[in-house]
């Protein structure tokens, strides 16, 4: 897979939502590409920080970025990116990563820093991560995350459903053996699609031992926006932990 545009994959879903306003926009125009990363090129990842890091995670769909904002916060030693296609998304995740809320006013990117309890540990995609995968170092990532993707649920829409043997293929190549591939979703046609199609695949093994380690979250987990709307609709999220074999 390139990034030509004739070979690009197709994208299903939104890629942007209601007006991004004054403040959040200014972050997408002017901080963004202090943190962007390239997929034009190969990728060595302790290029892309300005200091050396422990490990190396990937969250893949960060929506509103809380969770990836959170867990960069708690682990300074860890490099993350972050990818995300929906606008409104990243500039959310840069608003999380900057301090700079909406409605503020701010016009001169020059004042544009980091909260200062942050390190610089945060890089984002913000397109297609099918886009990127070649861009990527084979056993880079020590964790992937992929929280409550889209479930496509209608069986005429399974092709569109991110957990695929293509998509797995990639991620087999990019995680670390031994790493881990945590998948959360609270859909039930989605949970059991998870499971089948991991259960067929010999690059992953599921990790649970008892009912208990995938349905409750692991120990350093953030809610995402998602989760809480499931919860909150009376969906049970769940928690898939598989091993890179
Ligand atoms: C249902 S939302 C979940 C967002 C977030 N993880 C959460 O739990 O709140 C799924 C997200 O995945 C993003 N997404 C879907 N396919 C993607 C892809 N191929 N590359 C990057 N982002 C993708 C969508 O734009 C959307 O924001």
């Amino acid at each position: 897979m390139t990034n030509d545009i004739h070979s690009a994959p197709k994208f299903f879903g939104r890629r942007k939502g209601r007006t991004i306003r004054k403040a959040k926009s200014f972050l997408l125009d002017n901080f963004l590409p202090r943190v962007l990363l390239n997929a034009e090129k190969k990728t060595n990842l302790a290029d892309l920080f300005t200091e050396p890091k422990e490990k190396y995670c990937l969250e893949i769909g960060f929506g509103d970025g809380e969770h990836l904002a959170a867990l960069s916060l708690q682990h300074s030693e860890i490099g993350y990116i972050g990818v995300e296609v929906f606008k409104n998304g990243v500039a959310n995740l840069l608003s999380l990563m900057t301090g700079i809320k909406e409605g503020e006013q701010i016009d001169n990117a020059e004042n544009i820093t980091l909260l200062p309890e942050r390190s610089d540990n945060v890089r984002i995609f913000d397109d297609d991560v099918r886009l990127l995968f070649e861009a990527l170092p084979s056993e880079a990532f020590d964790k992937v995350y992929l929280l409550f993707p889209d479930p496509w649920p209608k069986s005429k829409h399974a092709g569109r459903r991110f957990v695929n043997p293509e998509n797995l293929q990639h991620l087999a190549r990019i995680i670390k053996k031994g790493g881990i591939l945590q998948i959360a979703t609270d859909h039930p046609i989605y949970k059991r699609w998870v499971l089948y199609t991991l259960h067929t695949n010999t690059d992953f093994v599921w990790t649970a031992q008892t009912s208990d380690d995938w349905r409750n979250p692991p120990a350093d987990w953030h809610e995402t926006k998602y989760q809480r709307k499931a919860v909150r609709e009376g969906r049970r999220p769940v928690f898939f932990e598989f091993k890179r074999i």
